[in-house]
């Protein structure tokens, strides 16, 4: 079967797009090549391997468990079914971190995953001095071969859980993208979800449960003037505000990703 053949069966299943960034990881090519060789064939051993990824796709499997990499911010990072694929809204934390002074300055990151946000901000400031940590060893574990793919070896990787106790020194900037979403509000036929790991997306108390402990957590480690830079839903905007205030923290900034939802706080202390 040629690429074009191959590519016209999968459109029943699924989209385009994805049948092309599959044939192009098994053929190990980018799209333009495949592109540019329809009539390329294909062998009996590969046409059966593209059509079993074609086949979990279309149960929802995400397209980057399948290829085993996703572009964020600047680079690749390799994922698997133990981090959270990241997600473009998420850079808005690397936009605003870079506008700070980092000069001599520490973040500690809560919930690290794939380590794409600590690994996007040291290719950026290979000045800075980064703590990355989550409760998953083996999200570390994917964080710490990106490190490595990445070059960016000064980030130091902690096993760490929030809900438990912290045991860091005062820093100067906390990023984090902690679990905020609500389980009961997630549609069964939402696209991928289902396949990430749910401890890196579902948060109790309709998704506050984990924001909340960051928030007041973060406030005791933060240094003077120090910041926190926390992402999370449109809809928890206002709470997330109003939980700050009362914790104590002195200004509060919101920011809007790409769709002009409100997706990050910005709380200093
Ligand atoms: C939404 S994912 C963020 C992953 C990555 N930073 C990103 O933005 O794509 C949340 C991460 O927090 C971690 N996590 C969840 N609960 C945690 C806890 N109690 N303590 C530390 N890490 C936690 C998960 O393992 C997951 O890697």
């Amino acid at each position: 079967m040629t690429y074009q053949d191959i590519l016209n069966e999968a459109k029943e299943d699924i989209d385009r797009l994805d049948a092309e960034l599959i044939l192009g990881f098994i053929e190990k090519k980018t799209r333009e090549k495949i592109f540019s060789n329809l009539n390329f064939s294909l062998n009996n051993e590969k046409v059966n391997t593209f059509r079993k990824l074609v086949k979990k796709r279309k149960t929802g499997f995400p397209l980057a468990y399948i290829t085993g990499n996703k572009e964020f911010w600047k680079s690749e990072f390799i994922v698997n079914d133990v981090v959270l694929i990241p997600r473009p809204e998420t850079e808005l934390i690397i936009e605003e971190v870079l506008k700070e002074d980092l000069i001599n300055k520490t973040i500690l990151e809560l919930g690290t995953g794939s380590g794409n946000i600590s690994i996007s901000i040291m290719k950026e400031r290979p000045e800075v001095k980064i703590y990355a940590t989550d409760k998953s060893i083996n999200a570390l574990l994917v964080a710490k071969k990106n490190s490595e793919l990445n070059k960016t070896n000064k980030i130091i990787f902690l096993n760490h859980d929030w809900k438990k106790q912290w045991l860091f020194p005062s820093v100067d900037i906390i990023i984090s993208n902690p679990p905020y979403v609500d389980k009961a509000e997630v549609d069964e036929e939402e696209d991928g979800v289902w396949f990430e790991p749910e401890e890196a997306l579902f948060s109790d108390k309709s998704g506050f449960s984990d924001i909340e402990i960051i928030l007041q957590k973060s406030f005791g480690f933060l240094k003077k003037n120090g910041k926190l830079l926390i992402e999370h839903a449109p809809f928890q905007s206002e709470k997330v505000a109003d939980i700050s205030m009362a914790i104590g923290y002195k200004e509060i900034k919101q920011k809007r990703d790409l769709n002009k939802d409100i997706r990050l706080s910005i709380l200093e202390k």
